[in-house]
């Protein structure tokens, strides 16, 4: 059912409940105020005739019968007078014997009191009066008949009824409109995300209110930009990938067309099958990259204890060349620890990082990696006195396929996906990858694994 029409059931149904206790608080407080405005006139009267009425109590109950009888007549109503133990003592009617016990509810009270009762005769009044004489006490009870209160009570009711129904109706209007107005956004945003196709990808929607809904629209905003980003970027990649690919390839075609003819001079052989050797690698390399992107996350982690010199020698064996060759002086400072990782992962994390640093260093800038243990972490830094990161750049170059611009017009290799990896390797770990730079100045990337016993 749509949040609209259940909206309007629930605020129809909060209507319906408040109207009906308003009309029973209402209805009673008005019964009460009737029934009081009677029961005073009736004190009043009995009051007045009081001191007539018990001339003969408790004398002579035939005596008293006939001044019951004269002003039960004047007010139209039955008198009864009655002993100090509520039994009849005299009655206007005639017809209740001497002592007879009544069931009444109002002679449970002490005190003058009225009660209202619906009986085979209309709706009675039964009002007690008591009195007390040097020679006795006793009740004057008056039964009067109630039609005219029970009239009034009926119009009011009828009157409240009207005014219910017709409140009701109007609250059920109100409700609806109330309804689609707080839902009116709801319909305009699934409007609008209709309208995204993988060709239109954008998202607008003015909304001035400041509510949830404001931020429910700022957050489909910011996920369709990032949708959008992401997607430059995975093409861009694409591009850049497939540019990537083919340029080894070119290169390669290139050598074996000539191998041929160079056959016959075998320094040049050697040269031209290192060149073809070197070309296969690094599409190797990238080929793999792409793949551990796409599995990382189902990857199952195999811990296992390595050494700090274990990282030494891994990352001389993989970067002493490389930095001899980009003149990049290369400090390794690792405290002498024992840590448990997975092995295959984590070098691949520190080889992305060191790559970096090396690769967006000019000749003569030191790269140093150093390793501590913190509190409870190992923590590895990274630092160069490179390029820097633009603070523009920054918030984006842990996104899969970011390369900023310098670095591009830095080094036209890489795609983008290294810092990703390294990322998420890290928080495979249940460890974290964060970076501190100044631009044109230099970086720093912090690995932090947990210590694991
Ligand atoms: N040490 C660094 N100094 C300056 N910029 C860096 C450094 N490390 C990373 N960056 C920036 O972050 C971007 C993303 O790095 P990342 O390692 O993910 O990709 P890449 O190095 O461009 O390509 P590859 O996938 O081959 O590693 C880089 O393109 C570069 O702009
Ligand atoms: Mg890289």
């Amino acid at each position: 059912m749509k949040i609209q029409y259940q909206l309007w059931l629930i605020l129809s149904a909060l209507f319906f409940v408040l109207s009906i206790s308003i009309y029973a608080v209402v209805g009673s407080a008005y019964q009460e105020r009737l029934q009081s405005g009677y029961e005073q006139i009736a004190v009043t009267q009995g009051l007045a005739i009081m001191g007539e009425l018990t001339k003969a109590y408790p004398a002579s109950p035939k005596r008293s019968s006939g001044y019951l009888q004269k002003y039960g007549e004047h007010l139209q109503c039955r008198l009864l007078l009655l002993t100090e133990e509520k039994k009849v003592f005299a009655d206007s009617f005639n017809e209740l014997a001497i002592n007879t016990a009544l069931n009444l509810a109002v002679l449970q009270e002490e005190r003058q009191a009225s009660r209202f009762i619906r009986t085979s005769f209309g709706y009675l009044q039964y009002t007690l009066l008591p009195f007390t004489k040097t020679e006795g006490s006793g009740y004057i009870l008056m039964i009067q008949p109630a039609a005219s209160l029970e009239a009034q009570l009926h119009s009011f009711r009828l009157w409240m009824l009207q005014t219910l129904l017709i409140s009701l109706l109007l609250c059920f209007l109100l409700s609806y409109v109330v309804s689609t107005w707080l839902t009116q956004p709801i319909r305009k945003i699934i409007f609008a995300l209709k309208q995204i196709t993988p060709r239109k990808r954008s998202f607008t929607l003015s909304y001035r209110r400041r509510d949830e809904i404001k931020e429910l629209i700022e957050a489909l905003k910011k996920m369709v930009a990032e949708l959008n980003f992401y997607d430059e970027n995975q093409k861009r990649f694409l591009s850049t990938s497939s540019h990537e690919l083919k340029t080894p390839l070119a290169t390669m075609q290139l050598i074996l067309e000539n191998l041929p003819y160079v056959r016959q001079d075998e320094e040049k052989f050697r040269e031209f099958t290192a060149d073809l050797l070197f070309q296969i690698t690094k599409m190797k390399q990238m080929v793999e990259q792409l793949l551990l992107m796409t599995k990382i996350h189902s990857i199952a982690l195999q811990r296992q204890a390595i050494s700090a010199e274990e990282v030494r020698e891994h990352l001389l064996q993989s970067f002493q060349h490389l930095a001899e060759e980009k003149q990049v002086p290369l400090e390794i400072d690792l405290e002498q620890t024992t840590f448990f990782a997975d092995r295959l992962l984590l070098f691949q994390a520190l080889d992305n990082l060191v790559a970096n640093a090396i690769r967006y260093s000019p000749p003569g800038k030191r790269v140093k990696i150093m390793l501590k243990t913190v509190d409870n972490y190992h923590l590895f830094s990274i630092c160069d006195r490179g390029i820097g990161i633009a603070p523009k750049d920054l918030p984006h170059i842990f996104s899969p396929f970011y390369r900023a611009d310098d670095a591009t017009a830095w080094n036209q290799e890489g795609s983008g996906l290294g810092l990703a990896i390294a990322k998420q390797i890290a928080e495979l770990h249940q460890g974290e990858l964060t970076v501190d730079t100044v631009w044109q100045k230099g970086t720093c990337f912090y690995l932090r694994l947990p210590r694991v016993k």
